[in-house]
């Protein structure tokens, strides 16, 4: 409970709220950050109190990682699935995985099955002509015709939906999403237990790789976060005087909510990012990062409301592009980023929805980096509405709604088929 008296929120005042995109953003910008900073002050704070009460709970967060850091300690939690599988995992391992927001686990799948994989991936590539037929990246018109991708848009392979309906998979998605409080103020707000299998794609980055990574970001959603009257209940904890209740953690209004359309968009609610390794991969060859900070949410959510920003800028966050967390504007987030450790094939790796990312550059890269991204996406009514989509590409072989229009499993035969779908695999597509 908060030591701070806030005014019940009834007695605040209300919020605009725009349910899809605004036709003119910074002007929605500018009205809503006048009435957020109005809707705090009615609660006997200011904007600067608020926001001083945030960074000082994320100092000592990052204090603690960077000296971890500089004692040589791992920074990222690491689990071996053998736990999770017996139930074994220690109060204290939960702890640090609910205080870091990300996860190895070892030994998710067996290193033989996941090259299996990797080789099986190649295979279904290779036999149905992808390479030659490769038209470019398709969120990008004047991409680099001819060469091969290192991100495939193939989301229907057998590796892939092996994955995602297997046992181990539903085991640690169960086990990442019952980390999370899925039933608070009364609403069973998603299903630990199922997953709704997000399709996503493959990443097969080939020794010798130069590659520029990808800088500091977040992908729960854009304007939408301050915007939608489902993600100002989520956050209304920052807005309304309580800002020491806010929970990282609790999924309360997340999981049904609209979200703005965009390139980078997730229609889903996942309560983890994810991907498992179909290949050995080093910790100095541009591989993942992460503020592993959960509640730095507040500091992204709280800082466009300060006086120094100009006030049709929410800190460079806009619709149709991801959500940056740069050294301008959250020097404190930034200086925590941490990478992953020696990945081997079949380990996965995992990071809270709300975590700032990025991944870092590499040239003449050693051995391959190869990754099928699978996120834990448990059932709620946001991921229901996505299924049925994600259901009609499944049995067209189309790339799913989320992403683009690219379709090329469409005439693939070998493609993985409804007749192999076991319980799981049904159950997170709707079809049971
Ligand atoms: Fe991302």
């Amino acid at each position: 409970m908060s030591a701070h008296a806030a005014p019940t929120t009834s007695a605040l005042p209300a919020l605009p709220h725009w349910e899809s995109t605004p036709a003119d953003p910074p002007s929605a910008v500018r009205q809503i950050k006048a009435a957020l900073r109005a809707r705090i002050a009615a609660s006997g704070r200011t904007v600067e109190e608020v926001f001083a009460i945030v960074e000082r709970r994320i100092a000592s967060e990052v204090d603690e990682i960077v000296a971890a850091r500089g004692r040589g300690e791992p920074v990222w939690p690491v689990i071996n699935y053998a736990d999770i599988e017996a139930g074994t995992v220690s109060a204290g391992a939960q702890a640090l995985l609910r205080r870091r927001g990300c996860l190895v686990v070892r030994g998710h799948f067996d290193r033989e099955q996941a090259l299996g994989w990797d080789h099986g991936i190649v295979d279904y590539v290779e036999s149905n002509r992808f390479f030659e037929n490769y038209r470019g990246p398709g969120d990008d018109f004047f991409g680099s015709v001819g060469s091969k991708p290192e991100i495939y848009p193939i989301y229907w392979s057998p590796a892939q939906m092996q994955a995602r309906q297997s046992d181990r998979m539903a085991r640690v998605q169960a086990f990442l999403n019952s980390q999370w409080k899925h039933e608070s103020e009364g609403v069973p707000w998603f299903d630990p237990n199922r997953d709704s299998l997000y399709p996503d794609r493959i990443r097969r980055r080939p020794p010798g790789a130069d590659s520029a990574g990808l800088g500091a970001h977040l992908d729960p959603g854009t304007l939408d976060l301050w915007m939608t009257a489902a993600y100002q209940k989520a956050f209304r904890h920052l807005f309304d005087g309580s800002v020491e209740d806010y929970d990282p953690w609790d999924a309360a209004y997340r999981t049904a909510g609209p979200q703005y359309p965009g390139t980078t968009m997730c229609s889903a609610f996942r309560t983890f990012q994810g991907w498992t390794a179909l290949s050995d991969m080093a910790h100095d060859q541009g591989v993942l990062h992460t503020v592993p900070i959960p509640a730095g949410m507040a500091l992204l959510m709280l800082r466009p409301l300060l006086g120094d920003v100009p006030e049709d800028d929410m800190c460079g966050v806009t619709v149709n592009q991801v959500f940056p967390a740069d050294e301008k504007w959250h020097p404190l987030l930034v200086k925590a980023l941490s990478g992953i450790p020696d990945i081997r094939a079949g380990d996965s790796v995992w990071w809270h929805c709300d975590m700032v990312h990025s991944v870092a550059p590499v040239t003449n890269q050693q051995g391959w980096g190869n990754v099928m991204y699978i996120p834990a996406a448990p059932w709620c009514p946001r991921n229901e509405a996505y299924a049925g989509s994600v259901r009609d590409a499944f049995l067209s072989g189309s790339s799913p709604s989320d992403f683009p229009a690219e379709h090329y499993e469409r005439a693939w035969t070998n493609r993985f088929q409804p007749a192999q779908l076991n319980t799981t695999g049904r159950r997170g597509l709707g079809l049971t």
